[in-house]
């Protein structure tokens, strides 16, 4: 007994300084980044260790503090305290080209995935795999049409079964997704198994639950799923081995060989077909996430739009649209307001309040004369430019078709899948989300079907008012438990 309790004893009186040691480096560590950045102005306390509190309040009122930065010091930069690091915000149009032209070598983007959190699902993540992909699937869009049409019809159907049904907006939105999503890429068969989707909807449970209890939690949540990813990719992978040529989007009937140059750009290693379905794993985990949440927060706006003033005038659109040759690609470009709806719902409910991060790579000085040592953390105030009255007349107020403007080449800038300085909710520049025409297709078809074919309203008892998004840290959720009423049309 004795020998323990000295075993315990000496265990701690090692632990405890080395502990202290650490956290006192980390701590000088921290104190010497700020001393980096005092001339850029704070939001919130910038004095070592007060600014600890800065990180806290940036947990719960992430949007309150960017958006009382971005009128205080627009057009040039201000600072918010995370808990192991500052991130300086650049705002004005000056300075967000600036950062968006910066080369590679002085401005990197790795800060942008969500490597961390996908590594510890044992995915192997590579970029240089995943964005191809999204590019093909963008490039074979129109040829992939229908199936995603068909797809989007049955998961519909599946989801929504009676004539009148109530269901979670949230996992409606996630299995449509998951399944039109993944009928391009991995095929009918993949797409429908439940595993795909209950993959994709814990993706988004570790993303969006995960976030909520403390923003250091979702890697952990990531780590249960490991097992599932296992049991997808031994799925795909054998299929991507086997017989590529049946398999989804690397079938015969989709030009621009992505299948080859990806397993040409990987020819000397074995696991090509492992990082292959690795790659298509990670795009999930991103995508359907990213369009689910988009989608709901879509919902809870036609839910609460006026029928005769909104609603109405979509489904006119949708029925001239279609009626002019049926489901194609052209008749979903003529689509105007629905476009600028779910644009407009991109706006006032964007998924970030944060954009564009970007790590300096080297010593950086804006033409303002803000200086960012090597090392910081950039971003751009996307939510608070979304609420700038000086881009967005009413900025409060949802315009549904405030996007419906200009014609023929004219309108695509007020298009949904553009970006542009003050619409930044797919990014800015160089790393722009390359899925974003895969997505808009994709949201638009499911709207304007939805549209036409049902009266969506909120759940009974539920009253009139849109369910409350809210905030952790710069990440924009919908309510997650809001239940809406799909009535079907005669
Ligand atoms: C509504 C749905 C979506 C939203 C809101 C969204 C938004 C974004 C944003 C904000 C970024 C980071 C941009 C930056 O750092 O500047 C991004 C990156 C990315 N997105 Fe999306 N996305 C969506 C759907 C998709 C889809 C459907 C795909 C693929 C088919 C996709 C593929 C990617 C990829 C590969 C990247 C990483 C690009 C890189 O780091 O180089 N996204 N997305």
């Amino acid at each position: 007994m004795d020998s323990m309790a000295g075993d315990e004893v000496t265990h701690a009186t090692i632990i405890f300084p080395v502990v202290l040691v650490l956290l006192v480096a980390f701590l000088v560590r921290v104190q010497q980044r700020q001393s980096d950045l005092t001339r850029i102005p704070t939001v919130g306390p910038s004095r070592f260790p007060l600014s600890y509190i800065g990180a806290v309040q940036f947990l719960f009122h992430a949007e309150r503090l960017l958006q009382e930065g971005y009128q205080h010091y627009k057009p040039s930069a201000f600072k918010v305290a995370r808990f192991t690091r500052w991130i300086v915000v650049i705002t004005g149009p000056r300075l967000v080209e600036e950062l968006r032209k910066a080369p590679e070598d002085e401005m990197s983007y790795d800060a942008t995935t969500d490597s961390k959190e996908l590594t510890s699902t044992g995915i192997h993540v590579d970029i240089g795999h995943i964005a191809p992909l999204s590019t093909h699937l963008t490039r074979n869009l129109p040829l992939m049409f229908s199936e995603m049409r068909d797809e989007m019809v049955t998961a519909i159907g599946d989801a929504m079964p009676n004539v009148s049904a109530t269901v979670s907006a949230i996992d409606a939105s996630t299995e449509i997704f998951s399944r039109v999503c993944n009928r391009i890429l991995v095929g009918l068969e993949v797409c429908r198994s439940p595993e795909m989707t209950v993959l994709n909807k814990q993706f988004l449970e570790g993303k969006a639950r995960g976030k909520a209890i403390l923003s250091a939690l979702p890697m952990y949540l990531f780590i249960a799923l490991r097992g599932r990813v296992n049991r997808v990719r031994s799925l795909i992978e054998p299929m991507i081995a086997q017989k590529p040529e049946d398999f989804g989007m690397f079938g015969k009937e989709y030009p621009h060989g992505i299948l080859s140059s990806l397993i040409a750009a990987d020819s000397s290693n074995p696991k090509a077909s492992r990082h292959i379905a690795d790659a298509i794993l990670a795009l999930n985990a991103h995508a359907i996430p990213a369009l689910s949440l988009t989608f709901t927060h879509a919902l809870y706006h036609l839910a609460t739009a006026s029928p005769s003033d909104v609603v109405q005038p979509m489904r006119e659109e949708v029925e001239a649209a279609v009626g002019r040759g049926g489901w194609t690609p052209s008749a979903l470009e003529r689509m105007r307001r629905i476009d600028s709806f779910l644009k407009e719902s991109m706006r006032v409910s964007g998924l970030h309040a944060l954009t564009m991060l970007r790590k300096s790579r080297t010593d950086y000085t804006f033409s303002d004369g803000t200086h960012v040592p090597k090392g910081t953390i950039l971003a751009v105030a996307c939510a608070a430019t979304h609420a700038d009255p000086s881009k967005y007349p009413s900025p409060q107020t949802f315009d549904a078709f405030r996007f419906v403007q200009g014609s023929g080449q004219a309108a695509s800038r007020y298009q949904l899948s553009t970006t542009a300085p003050d619409f930044l909710g797919w990014g800015y520049g160089r790393a722009a989300c390359p899925g974003r025409f895969v997505a808009a297709v994709q949201m638009k078809m499911v709207l304007a079907h939805l549209v036409l074919h049902y009266d969506v309203r909120l759940e009974d008892g539920a009253g009139d008012v849109r369910p409350r998004d809210w905030w952790v840290g710069s990440e924009r959720l919908p309510d997650l438990s809001a239940r809406l009423m799909f009535k079907k049309r005669r």
